[in-house]
């Protein structure tokens, strides 16, 4: 039974590239682990209305590998909105290029903490900046 993604359009949707490989000439878990920190930051920015960091990543599993040329889609979305912080769950998924079907590769808990303009932590529904 194929997995099925979210309904939502991704937040973020790239191309696994060969500069993104480990030694192995797999994709490398960096790579996959900064893809979702860009969504999961993309949300925060939006959510907080400004400038934000994340302070802790919990949870991260890998599913599958994933694979060049893989098209990566991330789907990041608010789970907790906290005084300073939001917690934002990311799932990443992969669809092979020249086929439809589609599988989880990774999840993980992206707590980010909204900033102002020294970097110091802000309440989340102040003012951006
Ligand atoms: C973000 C930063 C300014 C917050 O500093 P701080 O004021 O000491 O943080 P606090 O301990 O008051 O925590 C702020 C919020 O994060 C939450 N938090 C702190 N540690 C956490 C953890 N390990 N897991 C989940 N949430 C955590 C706190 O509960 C608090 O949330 P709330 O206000 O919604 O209740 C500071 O930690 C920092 O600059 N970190 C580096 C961020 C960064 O550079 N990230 C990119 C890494 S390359």
């Amino acid at each position: 039974m194929p997995d099925t993604p979210p309904k939502d359009q991704p937040t973020i949707r790239t191309i696994a590239m060969p500069a993104d490989t480990n030694p192995a000439g797999d994709i490398f878990g960096g790579w996959l682990m900064s893809q979702m920190d860009l969504a999961a930051g993309s949300v925060a920015a939006l959510t907080a209305r400004g400038r934000s960091a994340t302070i802790a990543v919990e949870g991260m599993k890998f599913h599958r590998p994933v694979k060049v040329g893989d098209e990566v889609s991330l789907f990041a979305e608010v789970q907790h909105v906290g005084r300073t912080s939001m917690r934002i769950h990311v799932e990443a998924w992969r669809r092979q290029r020249e086929s439809d079907l589609t599988e989880k590769v990774t999840e993980a808990i992206f707590t980010f903490v909204a900033l102002d303009e020294n970097g110091a932590a802000r309440p989340v529904w102040s003012a951006g900046v």
